[in-house]
């Protein structure tokens, strides 16, 4: 058996929303398992010449974590050895969710392989697996069910995004943070006047998003629990942020840096911040993981 599974990249947070909101973007990886091939594991694309080949890669890490959890019970126990070859084109360490992309693939392909879930797969137990295992629900929601996700106490809401937003991911080339020392970088309590701002942006960010308004998005994007801190650790990214809100351009930190996710009108279009940064245009994906027989 041959299965691919294509899973989108993530933007968590979307400013006020800490570690509830997330928004799918149409960038996605692809993992492949095949059941008849010599067992090994490879991968093209972003990261290729540094991610593990022995089995502690994320994708074999939720592969395991979800044969041991379906498939314990059943006769045999588990899947038959397989190749496993990823070709990614999200961008490692960078806030676009590779790594919650990565445990996603993982356990939708297990459990395809397994023969639990049916054709659309189960995305509840997609996303309680991926989630616990990469630690990040705001990321797994959107790329288990695309489109605009909240989490709250680990129950998903997704919403659809109106056709008039047009996210664009400024990614910083040579600059990575990984999420942890990101995480450190946060105050462990915040004064209550900031916690009502972000209660009242993040309602904002919502109508913003799925009523297509780019003017209400400017403002609702602000969020004062975790972007300062964030930004500090990246003096270039805290400038290219500051000028794109001083020319009136919707932005906010992508998931926990340093990429920037900013948004453009038609017509508009998001000014480009000079050497060393990609930019990526791309559409909100309506769907998350998708596993097909390849
Ligand atoms: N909400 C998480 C954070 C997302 O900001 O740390 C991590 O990708």
């Amino acid at each position: 058996m041959k299965l691919t599974a294509r899973v989108p990249a993530t933007s968590a947070n979307l400013g006020p929303g800490f570690d509830c909101f997330g928004l799918a973007l149409d960038l996605c990886n692809e993992v492949t398992i095949d059941t008849e091939a010599e067992p090994r594991i490879s991968w093209e694309g972003e990261g290729a010449d540094e991610l593990p080949t022995d089995g502690t890669d994320m994708v074999s890490r939720a592969i395991a974590a979800t044969v041991e959890r379906l498939g314990a019970d059943r006769p045999g126990g588990g899947i038959p050895p397989f190749a496993l070859h990823g070709v990614n084109r999200i961008p490692l360490a960078r806030g676009l969710g590779s790594s919650s992309a990565a445990a996603v693939a993982g356990v939708a392909l297990a459990s395809a392989l397994i023969g639990s879930a049916g054709p659309g797969g189960d995305p509840a137990m997609t996303f309680a697996v991926a989630a616990e295992l990469e630690g990040h629900p705001d990321n797994a929601a959107p790329a288990v069910y695309g489109g605009l996700t909240v989490v709250a106490e680990g129950s998903v809401r997704r919403l659809d995004v109106h056709p008039a937003i047009r996210p664009v991911a400024l990614v910083p080339e040579g600059i990575r943070v990984p999420t942890d020392a990101a995480r450190r970088a946060l105050p462990t309590t915040v004064p209550l006047a900031d916690a009502v701002f972000n209660v009242a942006h993040a309602a904002l960010v919502v109508t913003a998003l799925t009523g297509g308004d780019l003017e209400l998005l400017r403002v609702a994007l602000r969020d004062r629990l975790h972007e300062e801190a964030r930004l500090s650790l990246v003096p270039p990214v805290r400038a290219v942020m500051g000028d794109l809100r001083a020319a009136g351009v919707p932005v906010c930190v992508s998931g926990s840096g340093p990429t920037l996710l900013a948004f453009e009108q038609e017509g508009v279009p998001v000014p480009h911040p000079g050497a060393g940064w990609r930019v990526l245009r791309l559409a909100v994906r309506p769907r998350g993981v998708e596993v097909v027989s390849a």
